[in-house]
């Protein structure tokens, strides 16, 4: 190992996990990919390869299958953990709670127990603004109740969170950071890596991006008789680099040793509200082009708003959100150009 440090990226072939290694090699770290590649391609690895000009160390691994797990800790000497590997479609996790349960639960806690048993401290988990659920005071602190969940899907966060906690709380030499984030969206401004949903998109800007690029008719814009000003919802999209780069600055304070207390939460977005409206039509402003869509009924089990309060990222961590709307509305149609053969 050189003097630099490893962190192991669960996950990482996947839409944040991948931008996340691209982050932490830009500032320095070793990173060891590992994926099941259930909503991935390694090609995401060989994009993370080509923006850095650096080999990553990825393997073929199903995070619940903990015997090869342990041959990944047998094999590299990280000190730190992102774990992102999850089923992520809240939809189908109403459909089918098992398989959400059993990937996302039993993952974390193959994870958590290795990491306890190997003496390898720092475990850093991706979180939802989901745990918020319908709060009663906007913008969400850290400190806002989270409401009881209303998907399986978000429900294996609010218990990952609890098992992290508890864990950290009961022993020794663990430390947890959960990373609450917001909705993320674009992609990296090589396009060589972005979001790939398979079948139809569930989130909101790859569904734009797809009906741009003609594969999608029409946007249903889900609701516009909210109580918000322009009657569409409002959420805090964050862009994934910036995403990104929280990971970086969270990692460099377990491993500085710099945290007050051994299991911390911040929230991650961008502290600004932007609704469906305008964002699809900033989305045709900075491409200059424009969006077949229609107003629908609401989508069942949206909240009408949520957005962070995120002075606790901004102060403890040191990190801010950068980029703007624009600019991340910018390089997620020039990712799904770059996917679809567009010129
Ligand atoms: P993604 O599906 O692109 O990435 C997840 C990766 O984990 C995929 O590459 C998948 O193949 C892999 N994976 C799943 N189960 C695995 C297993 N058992 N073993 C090994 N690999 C496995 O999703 P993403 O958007 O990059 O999300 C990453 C994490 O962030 C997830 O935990 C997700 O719940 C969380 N999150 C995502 C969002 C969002 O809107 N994208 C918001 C909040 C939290
Ligand atoms: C955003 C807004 C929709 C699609 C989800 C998960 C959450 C987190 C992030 C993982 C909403 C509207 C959407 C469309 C629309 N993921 N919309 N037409 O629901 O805020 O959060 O992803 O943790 O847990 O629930 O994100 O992108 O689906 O929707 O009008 O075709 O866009 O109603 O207001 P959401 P989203």
């Amino acid at each position: 190992m050189s003097g630099k440090r490893t962190v192991l990226v669960s996950g990482g072939a996947g839409y944040i996990g991948s931008h996340t290694a691209v982050e932490l090699i830009n500032a320095g770290y070793n990173v060891v990919i590992i994926d099941n590649l259930s909503n991935s391609e390694s090609d995401s690895v060989t994009g993370v390869e080509q923006i850095t000009g650096k080999k990553v160390d990825f393997e073929v691994v199903d995070t619940c299958n903990t015997e090869r797990l342990k041959q990944v800790f047998d094999r590299y000497e990280f000190d730190s953990v992102i774990h992102f590997a999850a089923y992520k479609a809240v939809g189908e996790s109403m459909a089918e709670p098992l398989k959400y349960y059993q990937n996302n639960l039993v993952s974390f806690m193959n994870i958590v127990s290795l990491m306890k048993e190997y003496g390898r401290p720092n475990i850093l988990f991706s979180s939802s603004a989901t745990v918020y659920g319908d709060a009663e005071h906007l913008p969400v602190t850290e400190d806002t109740p989270r409401q009881p969940a209303t998907s399986p899907y978000g429900n294996t966060k609010q218990i990952a969170e609890d098992i992290l906690r508890d864990c950290c709380r009961a022993y020794a030499g663990v430390n947890g950071i959960a990373l609450r984030y917001f909705n993320p969206i674009g992609a990296h401004p090589s396009a060589l890596i972005g979001e790939l949903p398979r079948g139809v998109p569930n989130n909101l800007v790859p569904f734009i991006t797809q009906t741009a690029a003609g594969i999608r008719e029409c946007l249903s814009v889900f609701g516009n008789d909210y109580d918000t000003p322009d009657g569409t919802c409002l959420r805090d999209y964050i862009d994934v680099v910036d995403l990104a780069k929280a990971h970086v600055a969270a990692v460099d304070r377990m491993t500085a040793g710099k945290m007050e207390e051994n299991y911390e939460i911040f929230n991650i977005g961008t502290g600004r509200p932007v609704s469906v409206l305008e964002l699809l039509t900033t989305f045709e402003k900075v491409n200059d082009l424009k969006l077949p869509y229609r107003m629908t009924d609401r989508r069942p089990g949206d909240v009408p708003a949520v957005w962070a309060e995120t002075s606790r990222a901004n102060e403890v961590l040191g990190w801010k959100a950068e980029k703007t709307l624009e600019e991340t509305l910018r390089s997620a149609w020039e990712w799904e150009k770059k996917v679809r053969n567009i010129k």
